[in-house]
C-alpha cells in the first residue's frame, strides 16, 4: 500500500477522537465521555452501545418528522441514483422549481419566491444581502443599517453574528458588520415566569424600534430581523402583540421585516410558519432544518413578490442578484424536501403539534418545583427550563443534566447556558411526551 493509500484507509487511526474539532462542543469534555450515536428510527436514537435514547430535541431542532422515515429515505436513495448534481448557476433541475413552489405555497401572503442555500446561517446572510440590494436598486442606497435583537441567534456567518445578540458568539470575532443596532430581548422573569404560550408582558418592547429609528432616521435603516420564538438563546416566546407592533413600526418607516424561522418553520409552533400563528406577514422568512427534517442540509429565504420583482429589471441576460451557492437547490436536498413536505401533509404533523401543545405544556410544567428550576416556558412543541447556575460556573448545571439525561435516563436534550430546551419531533405520542419530561425530571433531581 502506498503512503497516500494508507492515509485513506479507514483503519489508519482507529478510534481516534482527536482529529475531529467538534462544533459548539467542549471538545475535551466530550472526548473524555463521548455521546456517540450510531443509528436512529422515528422517536429514538441508538447509542454506540445499542441503548435506545428518546429524542427530546428533534436532533438539533430539525428532525420534525422523526428519524429515518421510510418515504424520505427512499426519495433520497432514488435521487442519488438518478441525478447527483446539477450546477446551481445557469442550470437547474425540475425538483428545485417544484420545491420552491411548495414552500412558497406554505408561506402566507405574497411570500412567493424562494432562494435556496444549505443552512440557516446562509439563509440569514442571503436575506440580509437581499434587503441591502433591494434598497440599493430602488434608489434608497442609504438604507444600510440592520437591526437585530439582544439574545437573538441567526447562525454563525458574519452577517448572522452581527445582527445576533449572543455575547459569546460575537466577542471573539472582531468588529463584525458595522451599522447594526439591537432591540432589547423580550425576557423578564419577574413578569413572565412559568408562562404557557406567549407572555402577556412585553409587547411594549417593540416600541424600542421607534427610539432606534429616531436616532438614525428611517432613511438609513434597511431591515429588522427577529426570531418569532428565540430558540437557541433558551426559548423566549414572543410576547402577545409584540410581532404585530414590530410590523406596524416597520411599515410606518419603510423598513423591511425578516422573520428568522429556521427553528419555528415547518410545524414547531403548530403552523407551517410562525408568521401564520401570529398573523403577521414579514417581508422575508428564512428557513432551514425542518425543510428536510434534518436529512440533507438545506436552507432558504422566502421573499415577498414586490421584492423579487424589483430585481427583475434591466437586460435579461444579466444576472439579477450576484449571490448563490454551489449547492443551492441540491438535488438530494430537494428530493428530501419534497418527501418531507409530503409526510408533513400526509400525517398532518403541523396540526398534530398544535393539538399536542396544551398537553406538552402540562407535561413540561410538572417539573415546576424541582430543585433548581427557576422558570419553565412553553410555546408550540418547545419548552425552555431554566436551572439555577452553580457557583462554580454558568452552564455547568445544565451540562450535567444533559450528561445525566443521555447516559442514565436515555433521553437527548439540548442545553444552552443553564437552560434546557425540549423540542421533540412532531410525531411524539402523548406517552412519549410524558416519558421525556419524567426522564428529564429525574436527571434534574440527580444533578441538583
Ligand atoms: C433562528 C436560527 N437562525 C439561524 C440558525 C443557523 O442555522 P445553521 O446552524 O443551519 O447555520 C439557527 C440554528 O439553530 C437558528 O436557530
Amino acid at each position: 500500500m502506498s503512503r497516500a493509500q494508507a492515509r485513506l484507509s479507514p483503519e489508519a487511526r482507529p478510534n481516534d477522537l482527536e482529529a475531529y474539532w467538534m462544533a459548539f462542543t467542549p471538545n475535551r469534555a466530550f472526548k473524555k465521555a463521548p455521546r456517540l450515536i450510531t443509528r436512529a428510527k422515528d422517536m429514538h436514537y441508538y447509542a454506540a452501545d445499542g441503548r435506545a435514547v428518546l429524542d427530546a430535541a428533534a436532533g438539533l431542532w430539525c428532525c420534525n418528522a422523526g428519524h429515518n422515515r421510510d418515504p424520505i429515505v427512499a426519495a433520497i436513495k432514488r435521487q442519488a441514483e438518478e441525478l447527483d448534481y446539477v450546477p446551481a448557476f445557469q442550470f437547474a433541475h425540475p425538483q428545485a422549481f417544484e420545491l420552491a413552489s411548495r414552500v412558497a405555497a406554505l408561506a402566507p401572503g405574497d411570500l412567493d419566491h424562494v432562494f435556496f442555500c444549505n443552512s440557516g446561517s446562509e439563509a440569514v446572510d442571503t436575506a440580509l444581502k437581499i434587503v441591502l440590494a433591494y434598497h440599493n436598486l430602488r434608489g434608497s442606497g442609504a438604507r444600510t443599517r440592520l437591526i437585530g435583537r439582544e439574545r437573538g441567534y441567526h447562525g454563525v456567518g458574519f452577517g448572522g453574528i452581527s445582527v445576533g445578540g449572543i455575547v459569546n458568539n460575537r466577542k471573539f470575532f472582531g468588529s463584525l458588520l458595522t451599522g447594526v443596532d439591537h432591540l432589547p430581548h423580550t425576557y423578564n422573569r419577574e413578569q413572565q415566569a412559568f408562562t404557557r404560550g406567549e407572555p402577556e408582558w412585553g409587547a411594549h418592547l417593540a416600541d424600542e424600534l421607534e427610539r432606534i429609528v429616531a436616532l438614525h432616521d428611517p432613511s438609513t435603516i434597511a431591515a429588522v430581523i427577529v426570531e418569532p420564538m428565540a430558540g437557541s438563546t433558551g426559548v423566549l416566546p414572543s410576547p402577545k402583540g409584540y410581532l404585530q407592533r414590530l410590523r406596524a413600526i416597520c411599515d410606518k418607516h419603510g423598513i423591511l421585516l425578516i422573520f428568522d424561522e429556521v427553528i419555528t418553520g415547518f410545524g414547531r409552533l403548530g403552523f407551517a410558519f410562525a408568521a401564520e400563528r401570529y398573523d403577521v406577514v414579514p417581508d422575508i422568512i428564512t428557513f432551514a432544518k425542518g425543510i428536510t427534517s434534518g436529512t440533507v442540509p438545506m436552507g432558504g429565504a422566502i421573499v415577498r413578490a414586490p421584492i423579487y420583482n424589483a430585481f427583475m429589471h434591466g437586460p435579461e441576460h444579466v444576472i439579477e442578484l450576484f449571490h448563490g451557492y454551489t449547492y443551492s437547490a441540491h438535488p438530494l436536498a430537494c428530493a428530501a424536501g419534497l418527501a418531507t413536505l409530503d409526510l408533513y401533509r400526509a400525517e398532518k404533523l403541523f396540526e398534530r403539534a398544535r393539538a399536542l401543545e396544551p398537553k406538552f405544556a402540562d407535561a413540561a410544567m410538572t417539573l415546576r418545583g424541582l430543585p433548581g428550576v427557576l422558570d419553565i416556558r412553553t410555546v408550540g412543541l418547545v419548552a425552555g427550563i431554566d436551572l439555577a447556575s452553580k457557583p462554580d460556573g454558568v452552564g455547568k448545571h445544565a451540562y450535567a443534566a444533559m450528561e445525566q439525561a443521555f447516559h442514565e435516563e436515555g433521553v437527548m436534550i439540548r442545553v444552552t447556558g443553564d437552560t434546557i430546551a425540549v423540542s421533540p419531533p412532531l410525531i411524539a405520542s402523548e406517552d412519549q411526551i410524558g416519558e421525556m419530561f419524567a426522564k428529564i425530571g429525574k436527571a434534574i433531581q440527580a444533578v441538583r
